[in-house]
């Protein structure tokens, strides 16, 4: 399917050619005797796709060289005769003992310099060549053995790169960086210099092979040039490890599709990395949010960000039980909640589900993190609900193929370099993924079609989008930006926004730098707020009253900007605090300030009306969710009810047809606590 994988964008659909439903399979986990059932039990919930794998190295290859795959062959077969395809992982997170036994200077080391060691998982270092010898080599023996096999329709990359464990300072990584910089700066030892300001606290190097990777209070601070660039070695190394794999199982089979399951630390999701893929798969653990009452909008906020990376995306694994590990244990799904957490999920923009796990594991790390069966096999509560939701997508999944989200108010929330930028420095401040979810979370609230959008992609449809705190924003994205206002939309800029460079250097020019043109200011002062409530800074927006936190800013605006709020106190009382510019049909606003939790809820009223975007349902029940998704000849309406009571939904479209309950009655629907309904509009 892959020959062309069109450029990332959040409305990018994937090319699949069926729904993908089912579960993460350990076949090397069981007898034959508990595994006897498996193949009808998967057939009987409507599963059409399992993943294997991943964590089978030593069962594959037991000694160098040696490989096995008889029980694969077999399950593979007995699942394909069932009607169920197989994904298989390649698997590289889990090595076997004899890896490390051969090379032990083959780990990875953390920033304290312990080398990492055989008994977890993720141990190995993706710079040292045996690794990636062994890598290349199982990779090639078990893409050579499936090239053939009618049931494997596709691989994962590895297990969730960077999980846990994304840092790597042993002697390989080492000098695996600096051949990495060699090549960033063209082998020029002065540009890099000039890049990190190494004049600085006498850093300059001489030679690439002197570049030490940055470890933080060792004893002081690294250069926060040092720091991003070493970011970017560990995206580029991830990058390339994978290609390895990529490649050769390209070579083997072109028609199978490839991905890689996870969202996490030091990878670029929008670059090299994912464009070597066919989609991108992020797992989804929605518990890992204890609170019920913040989890539907921690699990939007989750997948619309993985959404924003790339497009539509599959879930390789879907939590299907309480999850556990030693430190913690989620409480138990309730009813309906799974079926609830599945349709959220496919609302977001998932075009494939595979529950994690199948069965139980008796043993291991995770002998407690639990699946649709559990540990004794018998089928119970969990395992019927998936069947149900099964039957649902028989139908239903397939026409949702080649549908994106409809995205009315967006916020910037992933963008490999702003992350990675303002992690250096925070300054105590949250994260930039923590503003942007603070500010989703209240128009996701609001019954608004919220999403994440990168600054570059397709803003068509969004009438509201905010770039929260991006220090570090390229300027090739402003034209892009300016284009969007002038056509009608309104976008927030925030305190620090466009402060520093691509090396991380703060800019030379008054702030916001290259978005001092479209926002209509200059930035001439500004202070960390450490505490707000001492010496408050208030601003005050058509008689309202906001106490600014975490950053405030005085602005100067420029002619024909208006002042929409001014400071009411301390030394800035009277000057302007949020302006507003006007290009073409649009408007352009800066605040000076951080875009808190309580600036959304004493502000996010105003911005919204300013903005004059709305939700699809003007009277949408407190606890239920909306989300459309579509395409140019229908359009689906993703209701789910989170709260403990039946919510009555009214304005309904009269004609829509509900695929998985009962239809709208001219226009009104009711839902029952952790109900959803799926409506159909077609044609739109
Ligand atoms: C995921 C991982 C799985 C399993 C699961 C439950 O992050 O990919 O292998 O560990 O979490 O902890």
């Amino acid at each position: 399917m892959n020959t062309e994988i069109p450029s990332p964008s959040h409305r990018r659909p994937l090319s699949l050619d069926r729904f993908l439903f089912g579960a993460c399979y350990y076949p090397e986990h069981w007898d034959a005797e508990t595994r006897r059932e498996d193949a009808e039990r998967m057939a009987a919930a409507g599963f059409n796709t399992v993943r294997m794998a991943e964590f089978a190295a030593e069962h594959i290859e037991p000694e160098p060289g040696k490989f096995t795959f008889e029980l694969f062959d077999e399950t593979i077969a007995r699942l394909g005769r069932h009607g169920i395809d197989t994904i298989l992982g390649t698997p590289t997170a889990a090595p076997p003992r004899w890896l490390t036994l051969a090379h032990p200077d083959a780990v990875g080391v953390n920033a304290d310099g312990v080398p990492m060691q055989h008994g977890s998982r993720q141990h190995m270092s993706m710079s040292h060549s045996a690794f990636r010898e062994y890598s290349r080599t199982v990779t090639r023996a078990m893409a050579d053995h499936f090239a053939d096999n009618p049931y494997v329709i596709g691989w994962q990359t590895d297990n969730e790169f960077n999980c846990g464990f994304s840092e790597d300072h042993s002697p390989a990584a080492q000098s695996d960086f600096q051949v990495f910089l060699r090549e960033r700066y063209a082998d020029d030892i002065t540009a890099l210099n000039q890049a990190w300001g190494t004049v600085f606290w006498a850093q300059t190097y001489q030679r690439f092979e002197d570049i030490p990777t940055p470890r933080n209070r060792r004893p002081g601070f690294p250069n926060p040039g040092h720091q991003l660039d070493y970011a970017r070695f560990l995206d580029w190394r991830v990058t390339r490890f994978q290609r390895e794999q990529v490649e050769i199982l390209r070579a083997a089979n072109p028609q199978w599709f490839v991905f890689h399951n996870g969202c996490f630390a030091h990878i670029d999701f929008r670059g090299p990395f994912i464009r070597d893929l066919d989609f991108l798969g992020y797992d989804s653990y929605p518990l890992f949010d204890k609170n019920s009452e913040t989890r539907p909008h921690s699990h939007a906020f989750n997948l619309d960000r993985a959404r924003a990376w790339s497009g539509n995306f599959i879930i390789p694994e879907l939590q299907s039980g309480p999850g556990g590990q030693p430190a913690y244990f989620h409480d138990n799904p309730e009813p309906g909640e799974m079926r609830k957490m599945t349709y959220a999920s496919i609302a977001h923009g998932a075009d494939g589900i595979l529950y994690f796990r199948w069965r139980t594991c008796r043993f291991g790390a995770e002998e407690y993190w639990c699946g649709l069966l559990d540990h004794d096999n018998i089928p119970r509560r969990r395992l019927k609900e998936a069947e149900a939701v099964g039957r649902e997508l028989k139908d239903l999944g397939p026409r949702l193929l080649g549908t994106h989200v409809q995205v009315t108010v967006a916020v910037a929330a992933a963008d490999f370099t702003a992350l990675e930028a303002q992690a250096t420095q925070t300054f105590g401040t949250p994260g930039l993924s923590n503003y942007a979810e603070t500010l989703h979370r209240w128009f996701h609230r609001e019954g608004l079609e919220t999403g994440c959008v990168h600054p570059a992609d397709n803003l068509d449809g969004i009438g509201l989008y905010m770039i929260p705190h991006w220090e570090v924003v390229d300027p090739d994205w402003v034209p892009h930006l300016r284009a969007f206002v002038e056509a009608g939309g309104t976008l927030l800029l925030s305190a620090r926004c466009g402060t520093r460079n691509a090396d991380n250097q703060v800019i030379a020019e008054t702030p916001p730098g290259c978005l001092a043109d479209l926002a209509g200011v200059r930035v001439v002062e500004y202070s960390r707020r450490n505490r707000p409530e001492d010496r408050p800074w208030v601003a005050e927006w058509e008689g309202v009253s906001h106490t600014a936190e975490q950053w405030v800013e005085i602005l100067e605006p420029a002619e024909g900007t208006e002042v929409l709020a001014r400071w009411t106190t301390r030394h800035a009382a009277g000057l302007p605090a949020l302006t507003r510019a006007r290009h073409g049909k649009g408007s352009v606003l800066y605040a000076g300030m951080g875009l808190s939790q309580n600036w959304v809820e004493d502000f996010g009223p105003l911005l919204r009306d300013l903005a004059g975007v709305h939700p699809p349902l003007p009277d949408l029940p407190a606890g239920v969710e909306i989300v459309r998704r579509e395409s140019a000849d229908r359009r689906f309406w993703f209701l789910i009810n989170h709260s403990d009571h039946p919510a009555a939904l009214a304005g309904l479209p009269a004609s829509a047809r509900n695929h998985i309950g009962s239809d709208p009655e001219q226009g009104t629907l009711c839902l029952a606590p952790s109900d959803v309904a799926v409506l159909e509009e077609n044609p739109v």
